[in-house]
């Protein structure tokens, strides 16, 4: 990407079947890049306060676990052990691509509530010590709206209250961030969306 012009969702779907290893991997990712976008812009939609950019949150939304194509093996099963290592990888993939550092950050920033220098210095995390934090709401919004789906076998839709114990597991700071994310842009109806992909609902 040569100008500031925001990629459309089919150049960002080429950009997905350009890097995924195999078929099954595409349709596992891209799939999931949509239920997020959606998730993000119903919750944008459901309250027009939050005053954010919503192109920005779809296309971040839609690159945001581009990186989790590099961690598929030749065999095409995914290498869980360094997963946490997908944001940055989809970090480097985008700015390969031209992308600008703006869309790049929505691949780095989204794990978790967000990854702090001191959290890869506390946990040995397999990361190059940095701040991995959302900053701003498109980011902060593409980071919460993922919590709601998981790529696990076979893929869920996962409640508000799943997401919080999950991630309280990594500590409480952690959980009063989602606590505080969940204030801010409430929870999204996740009836519609399961119905469309056919994705059952964890809820617990
Ligand atoms: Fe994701």
């Amino acid at each position: 990407m040569t100008t500031t012009r925001l990629p459309t969702d089919a150049e960002i779907r080429a950009l997905h079947e350009k890097h995924a290893p195999t078929r099954a991997a595409f349709e596992l990712v891209h799939t999931h890049c949509e239920i997020v976008r959606d998730i993000a812009l119903h919750l944008l939609a459901a309250d027009g306060r939050h005053g954010l950019d919503a192109e920005l949150v779809r296309v971040g939304a839609l690159v945001h676990d581009i990186g989790v194509y590099r961690l598929f093996d030749g065999d095409g099963r995914l290498d869980t052990t360094r997963y946490l290592r997908h944001g940055l990888l989809g970090h480097g993939i985008l700015r390969e691509e031209g992308f600008p550092e703006r869309l790049c950050r929505f691949c780095s920033c989204h794990t978790g509530v967000g990854i702090s220098r001191e959290d890869v210095r506390a946990h040995g995390l397999d990361l190059p010590v940095a701040d991995y934090l959302a900053e701003t709401g498109e980011e902060q919004l593409v980071m919460y709206a993922d919590k709601f789906h998981t790529k696990s076998t076979p893929p869920a839709f996962l409640t508000a209250d799943v997401c919080g114990a999950s991630l309280g597991r990594f500590g409480a700071e952690k959980a009063a961030a989602f606590a505080a994310l969940r204030a801010r842009f409430g929870e999204p109806r996740l009836d519609r969306l399961r119905e469309r992909y056919g994705h059952t609902l964890r809820t617990s």
